[in-house]
């Protein structure tokens, strides 16, 4: 069997829990390794390296050997605190190390040296030959409609198309938000769904309140994408940018290369708030468990269909 293979067998629906900045901390990992997913966070959310290395010494305590994984922004202009964050991956050993921004090549090397496994975030085909030359074990393909830093691709494109050159684990990201999802994403080739704004609504991700609550209030019409927020193309909920007094329709222009031109008020992230197209499907905050339960309910009643059709005589 595959490592990929392996990690599969050990998951009750192939879902990874995708890392969110502000939104998943060891609650929402800690829960979503119980329910049988794997749960992830990004190092940036634990803000000091004392509370880094307190939160991963959490989780694998309370997860034991279960599969999660550590998000790691590998572009130092984006992370100074890269090299102590390298630093602790020998202390806690995360089964899985998902990495975006950058070239992956050093995590690679330190990963693989305990035996783990690293994801790398890809939006298009010339990042994911980057990826696949450095070494990775997973190509994150993240398609249009996803939360954070989308892409642009759509997902019957982008999978068919890495799957023709490359036989390591692909996981989809990108609006997937119900069981009937994540059977599509095996039906297109992806080992691994991966799903991020969905689980922002639950009652363990440290979304504010009215975070969530816009989550249930705004539809996929509201999400806009834009560099002028954060400096690269991102998604957000409209209702979250004219909460702080801006425009949607007319957002700062940038004041060069990746510099946002916002009001002193306005961090993003913190105050606009992400969120891909599948808040269209949200009407509830449930607990990961119970939201996992429908999960899997939604995959089985899906798979349960495409057999009873495929038996059915064609007309
Ligand atoms: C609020 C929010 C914050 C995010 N922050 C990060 C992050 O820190 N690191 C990262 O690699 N991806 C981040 N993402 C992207 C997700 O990991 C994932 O690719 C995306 O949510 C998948 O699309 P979906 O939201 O449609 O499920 C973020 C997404 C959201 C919604």
């Amino acid at each position: 069997m595959s490592r990929v293979e392996q990690l599969r067998s050990r998951l009750r629906l192939p879902v990874i829990v995708a890392p969110m900045f502000l939104v998943s901390g060891p609650e929402l990992v800690i829960a979503s390794c119980a329910a049988g997913l794997v749960g992830s966070f990004p190092a940036a959310n634990a803000r000091t390296i004392d509370v880094l290395d307190d939160w991963m010494r959490r989780i694998t305590r309370a997860v034991g050997d279960a599969p999660w994984a550590l998000n790691l922004v590998v572009h130092p202009t984006y992370n100074p605190l890269f090299p102590e964050q390298m630093d602790l991956l020998d202390d806690h050993r995360p089964p899985i190390v998902i990495t975006s921004l950058g070239q992956p090549g050093d995590v690679v090397q330190r990963v693989h040296a305990y035996g783990g496994l690293v994801f790398h975030d890809v939006t298009t085909l010339r990042h994911a030959e980057k990826a696949i030359e450095a070494g990775v074990d997973g190509l994150i393909l993240v398609t249009a409609g996803a939360g954070g830093h989308c892409g642009d691709l759509h997902p019957f494109v982008f999978v068919p198309q890495i799957r023709q050159h490359w036989d390591g684990a692909v996981l989809l990201a990108g609006a997937i938000g119900d069981g009937a999802a994540i059977l599509a994403s095996e039906a297109l080739g992806a080992d691994f769904a991966y799903m991020g704004t969905r689980f922002a609504a639950t009652q363990e991700s440290s979304a504010a309140d009215e975070y969530k609550q816009l989550l249930l209030g705004q539809g996929a019409a509201d999400i806009v994408v834009t560099d002028r927020i954060s400096g690269v193309q991102a998604a957000f909920m409209r209702g979250s940018l004219t909460r702080v007094g801006l425009d949607p329709d007319n957002l700062p222009p940038l004041r060069g290369p990746r510099r946002p031109d916002l009001p002193d008020h306005v961090k993003p992230w913190r105050d606009a708030w992400s969120a891909g197209q599948v808040v269209g499907l949200i009407d509830d905050i449930p607990t990961v468990a119970g939201l996992v339960d429908r999960l899997e309910h939604e995959y089985q009643h899906a798979r349960d269909a495409l057999c009873r059709d495929a038996g059915t005589p064609q007309r």
